[in-house]
């Protein structure tokens, strides 16, 4: 006999990312802000002021890539269990990337999901990780190994936030937005060319144009099945100067700004690309004094870690390659010849 488990269904995870002052926020539940002791020594009290709920907890772990892991998921279960959260209750992401892949987790598996809401504080936050609802954290086999797709109810970007950034923080989300505009949008590109991202109104158009394409790429391809592999850009080679340097040399968008570059000169030499456009996007990065070179050590031991890389196949690497400016491919079939003579100019 075979019984049919019929859950064939339409769900609407639709949002919307607010790209403004952060308003007043009112919950009607317990509410749960995750932070860090960085982010809420700058601005917690800004956030507090505006945030009505039933009973307001926070919840801190400690600050850094390296505890994005399962103790500090604990930690913010633990807080949860304590403030007696039941499915109704919603969780506030408050901070960077890190705290918002943490968090979002965090929602998706207490008492099997609820609610969270995102407020990056971080440029890389505001223009990526905190749409499209990858959530996750690291484990001792690699970076986001663990996790699931769960889409935020809401996120708020507000620039006040931006004011406190470290310079490198800020420059390493500048390399996701060039990462956005290379891949998806050539205007954009070249508007980012003639803008100040320093000029508060020009870097709050570009933290739009981000999202939205962010937000376009996310609607088609949820989940990455196809598209939205594209939005790992640079994060090929960056993947691989990440883990050579031990997580410490380069900040992630740094890294991230490197691979980009190695991977115009794949797109030179496979003739997908001019010299002249791989070396306005280089011009660009170095203007935020992004890196954009890296000394390898040996060339077949950098090729031999793509394969650590969880975003490729098992027999196969996946790169992805821009064509052009405002186009990309995402390939598997890239001769590896090809890719040790790119190495080879950086040995
Ligand atoms: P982060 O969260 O570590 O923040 C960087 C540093 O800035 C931290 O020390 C943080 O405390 C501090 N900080 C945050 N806001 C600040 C502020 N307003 N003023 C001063 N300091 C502030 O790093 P990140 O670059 O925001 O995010 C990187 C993480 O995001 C990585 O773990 C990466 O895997 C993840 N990510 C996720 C996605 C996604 O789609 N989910 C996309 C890209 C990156
Ligand atoms: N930053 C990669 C993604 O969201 O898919």
């Amino acid at each position: 006999m075979t019984i049919d488990i019929n859950l064939k269904r339409e769900i609407d995870l639709s949002y919307q990312v607010t790209i403004d002052t952060l308003p007043e926020l009112s919950f009607d539940t317990k509410v749960a802000v995750v932070t860090n002791p960085t982010v809420s020594a700058l601005h917690l009290e800004y956030l507090l002021a505006k945030l009505t709920a039933k009973e307001v907890h926070v919840i801190t772990v400690a600050d850094g890539e390296e505890y994005k892991n399962w103790e500090s998921i604990e930690l913010i279960l633990e807080g949860m269990f304590e403030a007696r959260f039941n499915r109704n209750s919603l969780l506030i992401a408050f901070g960077g990337g890190v705290i918002g892949d943490m968090t979002g987790f965090t929602a998706s598996i207490y008492q099997r999901g609820i609610d969270f809401v995102q407020i990056p504080t971080t440029l890389l936050s505001q223009v990526d990780a905190s749409v499209g609802g990858k959530t996750g954290f690291n484990n001792k086999y690699g970076k986001n190994l663990v996790g699931a797709f769960h889409q935020p109810k809401a996120v708020y970007a507000d620039a006040h936030f931006l004011s406190t950034l470290p310079k490198r923080e800020f420059a390493a989300g500048v390399a996701e937005v060039v990462k956005m505009a290379v891949c998806f949008d050539a205007d954009f590109f070249a508007w980012l060319e003639s803008a100040d991202l320093n000029d508060e109104q020009q870097l709050s158009e570009a933290v739009a144009k981000s999202v939205q394409t962010k937000a376009w790429v996310v609607a088609q391809d949820e989940k990455e099945r196809g598209l939205r592999a594209a939005l790992n850009y640079g994060h090929t080679f960056g993947h691989v100067i990440e883990k050579e340097t031990k997580y410490t040399g380069f900040l992630h968008g740094e890294a991230v700004a490197i691979g980009m570059v190695m991977a115009n000169d794949t797109a030179v030499a496979l003739g997908w690309m001019s010299e002249e456009e791989a070396t306005r996007v280089k011009a660009l990065l170095e203007r935020y004094d992004l890196p954009t070179s890296y000394k390898i050590k040996d060339v077949d031991t950098f090729y031999e870690t793509f394969y650590l890389d969880k975003k490729s196949a098992d027999s196969a690497i996946t790169f992805i390659i821009p064509k052009s400016l405002g186009g990309v491919e995402i390939t598997d079939a890239i001769d590896e010849s090809l890719i040790k003579k790119v190495l080879g100019q950086y040995a």
